[in-house]
């Protein structure tokens, strides 16, 4: 059986209609959508980023920035400390450069191809607001929709390559009516039904679709190329203190944890301070090592720890260390603090 439009994509909505997720930045099936501030601030979050991880900070966010007009007028410092912990953090620097433009053009684009022209916003996020803010039929492809048409269509090429096959299937099967809601059922089929794993066949709403499932062994799809083994690299985080302060650095630019606070470390990224030295002659003593995974590496960080009489030469400020939980490390520093402080 073929996967006509009509037939998979009404059985899905019906679906959907009885199981929708309940998610804080969603209106209900067929209710009237949430404004695009709300989806596109949730999209942007939840690119590589999992719903449960991405709930408080969306509710966080909304709280202190209801508008994009506030988002657009607040501090950097203030949205990439909020942004802490949730990772890539080159997203929250596009997410302030965005709301600006958005306040600039007054108001948010409301196709596919203006989206597309904001900071940070992709093909994905471009069709994602414009299909569930705008109601405009778009064809949405994430990670769990890849899945569920990879299966659905036994589509044997590996990913990457897979992509394109993939979103001219996903075209074939999105309907012009209701296209916000059949993308998030998708997403939510990957999620609770057509899982990575033991994919619940028996209660999926396509299952009589699906052409993984009649060859029999739908975890199979969709077929991946093989992963190449991440580098590990190796650098320290100094820890320097001073009365009941450490000191920490704001890191440059736009590269890897750009904008954010941190420890000074030895240049493991080349982009902290670049000495490849200890900030301050001391008496450093190791404290011991934290790992953490990058998307194209992963690294080991010895933090090593010493007292200091007057600030290091390198920018940065004395942070009061009984309110570190404010600072907004990123999760690889604030491994390392857990580690002095432990
Ligand atoms: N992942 C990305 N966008 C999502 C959405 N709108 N609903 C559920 N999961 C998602």
């Amino acid at each position: 059986m073929t996967a006509s439009e009509d037939s998979v994509a009404s059985a899905l909505l019906a679906w959907y209609d009885r199981h929708a997720r309940t998610l804080p930045w969603r209106s209900p099936p067929g209710a009237p959508p949430p404004d695009a501030y709300r989806v596109w601030l949730s999209e942007v979050m939840l690119q590589q980023t999992t719903t449960a991880a991405v709930a408080p900070y969306y509710r966080r966010f909304l709280e202190r920035w209801p508008t994009v007009a506030d988002l657009g007028a607040a501090d950097e410092a203030d949205v990439m400390a909020a942004w802490a912990g949730l990772g890539y953090y080159s997203r929250a620097r596009n997410l302030i450069a965005a709301a600006r433009a958005v306040v600039e053009r007054g108001g948010f684009p409301d196709n596919e191809a203006g989206l597309r022209a904001l900071p940070g916003v992709g093909a994905y996020i471009a069709a994602a607001v414009a299909a569930i803010a705008f109601e405009q039929r778009a064809v949405v492809v994430d990670a769990n929709v890849e899945r569920v048409v990879s299966r659905l269509f036994a589509i044997a090429d590996p990913l990457p390559q897979a992509r394109k096959a993939i979103r001219v299937r996903t075209d074939e099967i999105t309907p012009a009516q209701r296209a916000g809601d059949f993308a998030q059922a998708m997403m939510d089929l990957g999620a609770t039904i057509c899982t990575p794993r033991q994919p619940r066949c028996l209660v999926c709403p396509v299952a009589g679709w699906c052409e993984a499932r009649a060859e029999g062994e739908p975890e199979r799809y969709p077929v991946k190329a093989a992963k190449k083994t991440k580098p590990m690299r190796t650098g320290s985080a100094f820890w320097i203190e001073r009365g009941g302060h450490v000191w920490l650095i704001r890191r440059e630019g736009r590269g890897m944890l750009g904008g954010m606070r941190a420890l000074p470390g030895d240049g493991w990224s080349a982009a902290i301070d670049g000495s490849g030295d200890a900030p301050i002659a001391a008496e450093w003593t190791c404290v011991g090592t934290v790992r953490h995974g990058f998307t194209h590496f992963d690294l080991e960080l010895t933090i090593r720890r010493a007292s200091a009489t007057q600030a290091p030469a390198v920018n940065g400020e004395w942070w009061p260390i009984d309110r570190l939980g404010e600072a907004g490390l990123p999760t690889l520093f604030a491994k390392a603090a857990a580690r002095v402080l432990g």
